[in-house]
């Protein structure tokens, strides 16, 4: 700084010196090069301007230092050329000496030259170029330049480029004179192989000794899309199973581009797409993945062969194919169609008859397509393939419809793939009914019980037979077999109603006269043929209490007596008589009882109740009458009971002239007297008997109706006979056995009419003739004693 001040003041003095110019006398030059040292010699002015030194001291040349005194230019100041001029050559600055006394005004002028001290420089450390590999051969690039501060020889005067095959460099001259360079491509540039690249700028300047500067110049490639993908398989193979879910993976393509970035980038998609394949897989655009979207099924397409491209961002593409096998699973139960079925099939089929036809089919291919048909093993029934998938199913021993009437057959078809799958289906086979079972009667023998006197037409029991076959063949008939009863057809006693079996009664039956009825039911089914059998029926009929005792003893004679004779010397219990009398009905009907009713003198006899036996009870003494009567009645055991009344005469004589005397009027004493009382009596019993007979007959009437019910009701029921407790002794107690048949003669009076009687029939209630006990007896005749009287 200060020096600039000292050189102001030195052109300010100058500037004096520029009116004073024309006064100057010469001028000096010298050169110096630039950077010398402080103190180096310039020049000798005083010498050059030829003058003292002193003058120059005492013209008060300033510009010298004072200890310079002897008039020599040195450098005071290290000077830098590119400092004081820059680019401006020649470098040179000049100055006055002013001497006074006299004034003389020089010029001295020293020049700079210029040393090669500065090296070429560049402004950046580095040169970057980014270059995109599709530039075209020839391409130039415009490199930085460099700075050199000397000038001439010493300035920047060429460019040099490190060696490489990419680019050359020209150099070129701006028109001011300044030195550029541009890289020139040679090649096609691939960042591919050679992403990037260094080289190095050397600038050059011609001094001497040489300076130069480098710069790094750093070229990256940028990348172009000049590669397609590339799928990494020539061809894609993979399976999936019919039975994956949605989402399976089923295999990742991948395909890659050599290119950077977003032209390395590469998204897939389906070419040449159904719209069937679409829905069925799905290909992710950005990982590669086919993944499964829809079903596959084996039996409807076995593979698949999908066009895949691979593009990446500036749109080249590759493409390839995938094929995806769709693997079989056991997924389809086997199918069974019954093809044709013959039901129902007739018990007596044969064994080995063809009931079914069955057809049995799988989708799956294979073992899971391979089926085996099977049956329950316990039916009668077997399965046996005839071709393949067909099945027959036949019977494998007779068939009873009596014992399974129907079979549901379970067939179930299984195929052999693991897990196995199968399917089943009823048949439901009806047996039908063959006429193979005869009617069978609940019993082996039917016993029945009727009362006897029953009316015609009542029911007495039902058969009843049971055929286990079915419809016709168990529809039942009944008929009687025709055989013969006491020489007449068994139809004229008993009728079966062929529908029911009721047998009924065709007649009214007479125990006394048969005791029971056999005979063969026949029932028979409504097969064809028909099949029947036989059961043997037995009717017994059962005793009613119909028939009055009948007096055998003391015969009762009409218009005759006959007396028994009691001496009077007789002891107590001296047997009189015997009253003998039988009842043709049985059991407890004919079980009889004596009593005695009325007796001229009851203290003197008794009779047994049981056998009928007449003895005294007391000693017979003068005062009795010679003539005693008694009347005694003879009742059964029946239900009600039936009686008859016998009178017995006992005359108490020791002699029998004394009886005859006495007996003689014995009946004729009152005859005639009786005969007109009699005729009024009778007149009055008549009424009076008519009068309770209609009375009677309506409340039998009553009573019949009901008991008729009652019996039918019961009808079927065992009829258990009762026996009175002493029934056994009936035998022994006179009562005679009832193989002895009477017919017997009833008579209001025995001399006025005979009339033969028949049984009361069924009105059994009939036997209760109120009239019968007194004025009715039983009367024998005999043609010794009508002599005798
Ligand atoms: C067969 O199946 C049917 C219908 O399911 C049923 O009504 C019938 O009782 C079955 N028969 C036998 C013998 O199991
Ligand atoms: C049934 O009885 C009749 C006559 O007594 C006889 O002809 C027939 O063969 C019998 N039938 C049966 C199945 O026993």
């Amino acid at each position: 700084r200060r020096t600039i001040l000292d050189y102001k003041q030195i052109f300010i003095k100058a500037l004096i010196i520029v009116f004073l110019l024309a006064t100057a006398r010469c001028q000096i030059r010298y050169s110096i090069p630039e950077e010398m040292r402080k103190g180096s010699f310039v020049g000798n002015v005083a010498e050059d301007l030829g003058m003292d030194a002193k003058r120059l001291k005492s013209g008060g040349a300033r510009i010298v230092s004072s200890e310079n005194n002897k008039g020599i230019l040195v450098v005071n100041e290290r000077i830098d050329r590119e400092k004081l001029c820059g680019d401006v050559t020649p470098c040179s600055f000049s100055f006055e000496v002013i001497l006074e006394n006299p004034m003389e005004l020089h010029r001295i002028t020293v020049e700079i030259t210029d040393i090669n001290d500065n090296s070429p420089t560049f402004r950046n450390a580095d040169i970057k170029f980014e270059i995109s590999e599709s530039v075209a051969v020839g391409s130039r690039f415009l490199l930085d330049t460099a700075e050199d501060a000397d000038v001439g020889e010493n300035g920047l005067q060429k460019y040099t480029l490190s060696p490489n095959e990419m680019f050359d460099l020209k150099q070129h001259s701006s028109p001011d004179g300044r030195k550029y360079a541009e890289m020139i491509l040679l090649k096609p540039l691939d960042r591919e192989t050679e992403p990037r690249l260094s080289l190095k700028l050397s600038a050059v300047d011609g001094g001497n000794p040489l300076r130069s500067g480098t710069v790094n110049v750093h070229v990256t490639v940028l990348d172009a899309n000049d590669n397609p993908p590339i799928f990494n398989q020539p061809f894609y193979r993979a399976a999936v199973s019919e039975s994956a879910v949605k989402g399976t993976l089923i295999i990742t393509v991948n395909a890659s581009d050599a290119d950077d970035g977003s032209n390395g980038l590469v998204t897939y998609r389906f070419a040449k797409m159904t719209p069937e394949i679409a829905d069925i897989f799905k290909l992710d655009e950005v990982t590669g993945s086919i993944t499964l979207k829809g079903d596959v099924d084996y039996e409807k397409e076995k593979k698949y062969e999908l066009t895949i491209e691979a593009v990446d961002q500036g749109g080249l593409t590759d493409s390839n194919k995938v094929l995806i096998e769709v693997t079989d699973m056991n997924d389809n139960a086997p199918v069974i169609n019954v093809m044709s079925f013959s039901s129902p099939v007739p018990e007596d089929s044969p064994p080995g008859t063809t009931v079914a036809i069955i057809n049995v089919n799988d989708a799956d291919s294979d073992k899971n397509g391979h089926i085996t048909c099977t049956i329950d093993r316990m039916l009668p029934f077997k399965i046996k393939s005839t071709i393949t998938n067909y099945y027959a199913l036949i019977t494998d021993s007779y068939l009873d419809r009596e014992v399974i009437p129907e079979y549901n057959i379970t067939v179930r078809a299984t195929d052999s793939g693991f897990p196995s799958l199968s399917n089943t289906t009823i048949l439901r086979l009806k047996i039908s009914d063959v006429n193979d079972n005869t009617p069978l009667f609940e019993e082996n023998i039917y016993v029945a019980q009727i009362v006897e006197n029953n009316s015609p037409g009542t029911s007495i029991f039902s058969v009843t037979a049971h055929d286990r076959d079915w419809n016709q063949n168990a529809r039942v008939s009944y008929f009687l077999e025709e055989t013969q009863i006491n020489g007449n057809p068994t139809s004229t006693f008993v009728s079966i109603n062929s529908e029911t079996g009721v047998i009924y009664a065709v007649r009214s039956f007479d125990y006394e006269q048969m005791k029971q009825l056999e005979f063969t039911v026949k029932a028979q089914d409504g097969g064809s043929p028909p099949l029947s059998s036989n059961v043997s029926v037995n009717i017994q009929i059962q005793d009613q209490n119909d028939n009055p005792p009948q007096v055998l003893y003391p015969v009762q004679t009409a218009g005759s007596v006959v007396a028994e004779m009691v001496p009077r010397s007789a002891d107590v219990g001296y047997l009189v008589t015997k009253v003998v009398a039988v009842d043709v009905d049985s059991g407890q009907n004919a079980w009889l009882s004596y009593k005695l009713q009325k007796a001229t003198d009851r203290a003197l006899f008794e009779v047994g109740s049981q056998n009928g036996e007449i003895r005294t009870v007391r000693q017979v003494t003068e005062k009795d009458l010679l003539k005693q009567r008694l009347t005694v009645i003879v009742e059964d055991n029946g239900q009600p009971s039936r009686s008859a009344t016998v009178i017995v005469n006992v005359a108490v004589a020791d002699s029998f002239p004394e009886v005859l005397s006495e007996f003689s009027d014995f009946p004729h004493d009152k005859d005639y007297n009786d005969n007109l009382t009699f005729y009024l009596v009778l007149a009055l019993a008549v009424v009076s008997f008519l009068f309770i007979t209609c009375l009677v007959v309506i409340i039998s009437v009553k009573i019949y109706r009901w008991r008729q019910s009652r019996i039918l009701y019961h009808s079927s029921l065992p009829v258990i006979p009762y026996y009175p407790p002493r029934y056994s002794d009936t035998l022994g107690t006179g009562t005679l056995p009832h193989t002895y048949n009477y017919e017997v003669c009833r008579t209001t009076d025995s001399r006025k009419s005979d009339c033969k009687f028949g049984r009361a029939g069924s009105q059994n209630v009939l036997i209760m003739d109120p009239s019968s006990t007194g004025t009715m007896h039983y009367v024998v005749i005999t043609t010794e004693e009508r002599k005798e009287f």
